[in-house]
């Protein structure tokens, strides 16, 4: 069995067939799935999702490209939802320096990523996070909470193999998806090979990021399949030892018997 960590199934993208796939995956070879909140009414929509089917749950987290709508009063209603009983994660949280640029932007990722961590360790509860073109702030960011302290993984993870290692010896866990079936993606390969099964977590970040040979289409966890497999062919074992020791780690982190 897989278990799914990172999906966003409340994305417009499944408005026609939602209910449908969701049956289809649940009742294939896909044991568990974290649908994660990136805004508030994500947030919501994720956990109507865990509330209507039991074998999924959910992360209540506001990404960095989204803080704009966050404010005190908002931020509250965020830390009450993520009390919810089916909210396991605070996520998705970090920094993304992609798209925004501006120093007074940066600057308040920053600020809203050190405050949901700070929710996370409140809430015992461990974070996803989402770091992209931003390794170096999201590591200083981290050193500045006390992150060792607070469980979490590293999401969709695009950094070098040694930065990996870095997160790990933090606790962290390092989230690989659709990326490390991509024929460029050498830093990815090389992560995988290098760092332990027992610390990697599978993610589709579905709809986005689908895995060869569905690349560009619409992304689902049942393509999780061929991630394994890619990971099984790096490290040289077996795709049932990936789905085995991979649902072990989310189990572990997630807090899901
Ligand atoms: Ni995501």
């Amino acid at each position: 069995m897989i278990f799914e960590t990172h999906a966003h199934y409340d994305d417009e993208r499944f408005d026609e067939d939602r209910d449908t796939l969701l049956e289809e995956l649940l009742a294939g070879n896909i044991c568990n799935i974290i649908n994660v909140g990136a805004a508030l009414k994500g947030v919501a929509d994720s956990i109507a999702l865990a509330e209507k089917y039991e074998k999924i749950y959910a992360a209540a987290g506001v990404h960095p490209s989204e803080i704009a709508e966050l404010d005190e009063e908002k931020f509250q209603w965020l830390k009450e939802q993520a009390k919810h009983e089916k909210v396991v994660a605070i996520g998705e949280i970090g920094l993304d320096y992609y798209w925004d640029k501006e120093p007074e932007i940066k600057q308040n990722q920053r600020e809203w990523f050190a405050r949901q961590m700070e929710l996370a360790r409140e809430l015992h509860l461990p974070v996803i996070i989402h770091s992209r073109d931003a390794a170096e702030d999201t590591m200083k960011v981290m050193k500045e909470v006390c992150a060792q302290e607070i469980p979490g993984v590293v999401h969709c993870y695009s950094y070098s193999p040694e930065m990996a290692k870095e997160f790990i010896k933090m606790g962290y866990y390092i989230g690989v998806g659709g990326v490390v079936t991509f024929k460029n993606a050498k830093k990815l390969k090389e992560t995988v090979e290098q760092i332990p099964l027992e610390k990697i977590l599978l993610e589709t970040d579905a709809p986005y990021m689908a895995p060869e040979p569905h690349r560009g289409k619409r992304n689902e966890s049942s393509y999780l399949s061929f991630v394994a497999a890619q990971i099984a062919a790096l490290k040289g074992i077996t795709v049932e030892e990936v789905e085995r020791v991979t649902e072990e780690n989310a189990r572990r982190l997630f807090g899901i018997k």
